[in-house]
């Protein structure tokens, strides 16, 4: 049993010590954990002086890579490396994952984020909390909540309404926290709807703790505190960074003067205290480099997602007699993270040029085709007389001349950085590569592009020239040799798009309100994130959300849907009909045709990614929880499930749908009630307030006949319709009475 603390260490501990540690309480036993980033690699601060650079670890693939292996075992499996390498460091609690949603492709942190879905998010990280805190390490969610942009993100108010708020941007949260109990959850930056997620105690108490039952630690993202004293008492409970000791002071004085309720301090100290005891637990431990490496690999390999393969040119066959011509420095010089504090010093790092020579036995010749940020500055070093575009323009002749000597030609393109702390300008490739691009093409038929980007790239007006394109996103350390993987066919590719990429920036539904200005964003899109907002529109795009091209081909039997009293069930027979073993991810998109409420036009509710060896038959099975066909209803304040057929379409994406099973689900009791301020179209909708109304009219006097001429006029009765029953006892010769309109309300919801 702990001392009681004074409130002056109560204080202390709901503060940092420094960047990195809990404070210690040494007189009560309170000891000090150590807390980093995160999340795809553990970044522990090497040197004081420089917060950004760590000590070597496993940099595997960001979230943008790995939620595009669609496979929450997969996210197990890194979650569990994680934990071990944060058991040979000494770190307590690992700050990720991030799960905000993606919700513009410019958003400059998409590369550390999952998805522009809910429920792949969240169903991903679930699994990775789960891995990492299976080896007694803390997960930290973050950043709670609507946090989807960098531009002003230290005041932005993202104003969202609640629907969309509960049934896009929380909703993932409320999945990971209730099924994986994170250790710990990181308050975003951000203000929503007003109010800095900080301060937030609707957020940080109400919904966090009284509903979803939340009982670990809430920290702040560093330097989001704005107000000490508002922040404990709307339930955070852990500054970052530290010390703060003027902060602290002003909680002492808070608490001294009556400003502060005492209760409350203590609570959020204890709740500390707990956490700092429960990593007590955690045992040292060590791990293996070059195992981590290969899981690194495995992932990347896993999250490449092939989108474009004309003609077969992929893969290549390893033994042919074939010149390939390797273009452009990100082959040399991989782009393989993003920016900021998710920065790893990886233990080692694969190119991709490196891995493609040591594979093909055919000759491989290189030419760089462009200058990167790094290779600019040295050319500038260099100071040989070139302009940098000389230089572009020289390295550009040189790339196609190598091309149009060779067989085949695979270029590697992307964008030039990404970076938490600044959103990104535009979708398209810089301009160098672009043309590179198209100039190889040109040349060599048989040209491959290979893209290394954070966050969707426009691929429209340079695709259509090139037979095959790879997405190859942000992939980590060993991105290089999982490239030359799926290239030569050792991984068949079963990567599959977490994000929609677009034809056109403004083409996407976040167009017109990202990213706000004036210290606000309206997320005016409202549900319609993402594909949601693209299928409303019937809109086209470059390539669909869940989409991506195997080396072999899946058909789809018939599926069939179950409802269960804990969702649906829907099952579908999925053949590899091509001569390669492959992977297959099984996706389950549900519609309500004639929904009492907007919808989009079909939702991720269910996916599954299935190996299935070639010429074999696998029998899928999905499950789509209950709750996940709840509708956030703004009347009642609550989720409900709405009676109905639901159409589960099953298929290979969002948009190549194959088969679709219908389930007649059991509704939840939402009856609304209703009052005076409810139209007659509402009271005559709902069975007994009809009821009870047509009682009241048949015995009401009816002076002027204006009930009956509205019963039997349909063109009357829509006129009436919208009209609140109270304000009706206004109008000339009306039979409604405020005393019989407020024993209708009585009868009504009696
Ligand atoms: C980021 C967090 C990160 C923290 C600690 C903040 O700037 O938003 O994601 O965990 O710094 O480095």
């Amino acid at each position: 049993m702990t001392p009681e603390l004074t409130v002056a260490e109560q204080a202390a501990l709901t503060s940092g010590n420094d960047a990195w540690h809990t404070t210690p309480v040494e007189t009560a036993g309170v000891g000090s954990i150590t807390v980093t980033d995160g999340p795809h690699g553990v970044r522990l601060q090497a040197d004081p002086r420089d917060m950004l650079r760590g000590q070597p670890a496993t940099c595997f693939p960001p979230a943008v890579a790995s939620a595009s292996t669609w496979d929450p075992a997969l996210l197990r499996r890194m979650g569990e490396a994680l934990g071990d390498e944060c058991r040979a460091m000494d770190v307590a609690v690992l700050l990720g994952p991030g799960i905000n949603l993606k919700r513009s492709p410019l958003g400059g942190r998409n590369f550390e984020y999952f998805s522009e879905d809910p429920l792949l998010a969240g169903v991903l990280a679930t699994e990775w909390v789960n891995g990492l805190q299976s080896r007694n390490v803390g997960a930290s969610l973050k950043h709670f909540a609507v946090n989807s942009q960098e531009t002003d993100r230290l005041r932005v108010s993202a104003d969202v309404d609640m629907r969309t708020l509960r049934e896009m941007y929380l909703r993932a949260f409320h999945r990971v926290i209730t099924r994986a109990r994170p250790w710990t959850v990181m308050c975003a930056y951000n203000k929503i709807n007003g109010v800095y997620a900080s301060q937030d105690h609707w957020l940080l108490t109400q919904v966090l703790r009284d509903e979803w039952g939340y009982e670990g630690v809430v920290v702040s993202d560093w330097g989001a505190v704005a107000d000490r004293v508002a922040a404990v008492a709307a339930g955070l409970d852990l500054t970052m960074p530290g010390p703060d000791p003027a902060g602290d002071k002003e909680l002492i004085d808070a608490v001294a003067d009556g400003r502060l309720d005492a209760a409350l301090l203590a609570r959020n100290a204890r709740r500390v205290s707990a956490l700092v005891g429960k990593a007590a637990d955690r045992t040292p431990g060590g791990y293996d480099e070059a195992e981590h490496h290969a899981l690194a690999r495995e992932i990347a390999g896993r999250a490449v997602v092939l989108l474009k393969n004309d003609g077969a040119v992929l893969p290549l066959d390893p033994d042919a007699a074939q010149s390939i011509a390797v273009i452009g420095e990100f082959a040399r010089t991989p782009r393989y993270q993003g920016g900021g504090s998710s920065q790893i010093t990886p233990t080692r790092l694969d190119d991709a040029l490196t891995e493609i020579t040591a594979t093909a036995q055919g000759t491989v010749l290189f030419a760089p085709g462009y200058l990167t940020d790094a290779t600019a500055a040295q050319e500038s070093a260099a100071q040989d007389g070139e302009t940098e575009a000389e230089a572009d323009r020289d390295l550009l002749a040189e790339a196609v001349a190598l091309a149009a000597a060779s067989d085949i030609a695979l270029v590697f393109a992307g964008s030039a950085h990404e970076t938490e702390g600044a959103d990104r300008d535009g979708l398209d490739l810089p301009a160098a590569h672009r043309e590179l691009i198209e100039q190889v093409a040109a040349a060599n038929p048989r040209t491959v592009v290979i893209l290394s980007n954070g966050a969707v790239l426009a691929t429209a007006g340079w695709d259509a020239a090139v037979p095959a394109l790879i997405e190859g996103w942000l992939l980590g350390q060993a991105g290089g040799s999982a490239i030359a993987d799926v290239l030569f066919g050792r991984v068949n590719p079963s990567g599959r798009l977490a994000e929609t990429i677009p034809l056109k920036l403004r083409d996407h539904p976040s167009y017109l309100d990202f990213p706000g200005e004036h210290g606000h964003v309206r997320y005016g899109e409202g549900l319609y994130v993402g594909y949601r907002g693209f299928d409303a529109r019937e809109q086209p795009v470059a390539y669909p959300f869940g989409f991506g091209l195997s080396y072999t081909t899946f058909e789809y039997g018939q599926p069939s849907a179950t409802a269960t009293d804990a969702g649906i069930e829907v099952r579908v027979p999925v053949t590899n009909a091509g001569q390669r073993d492959g992977r297959e991810v099984v996706q389950v998109y549900v519609s309500l045709p004639g929904s009492a409420v907007r919808r989009a036009p079909r939702e991720l509710k269910a996916f599954a990614s299935v190996p299935v060896a070639a010429g074999e038959t696998a029998d899928v099975t999905l499950v789509i929880d209950r709750d996940d066909l709840a509708y956030w209803d703004t009347r009642l304040g609550r989720w409900v499930v709405e009676g109905g057929e639901y159409h589960c379409a099953v298929g290979a994406c969002s948009r190549d749908l194959r088969g679709t099973a219908v389930a007649e689900v059991k509704g939840d009791d939402a009856r609304v009630p209703l009052t005076t301020d409810s139209t007659l179209g509402e009271w005559l909708a709902d069975p007994r307030g009809a009821q009870v109304l047509g009682q009241a009219f048949a015995g009401a006097a009816d002076t002027d006949g204006m009930m009956a001429a509205a019963f039997s006029d349909p063109t009357m009765l829509l006129f009436l319709s919208a009209i609140p029953l109270g304000r009706m006892a206004a109008f000339p010769g009306s039979p409604l009475t405020p005393q019989l309109i407020a024993d209708l309300v009585a009868a009504a919801n009696s």
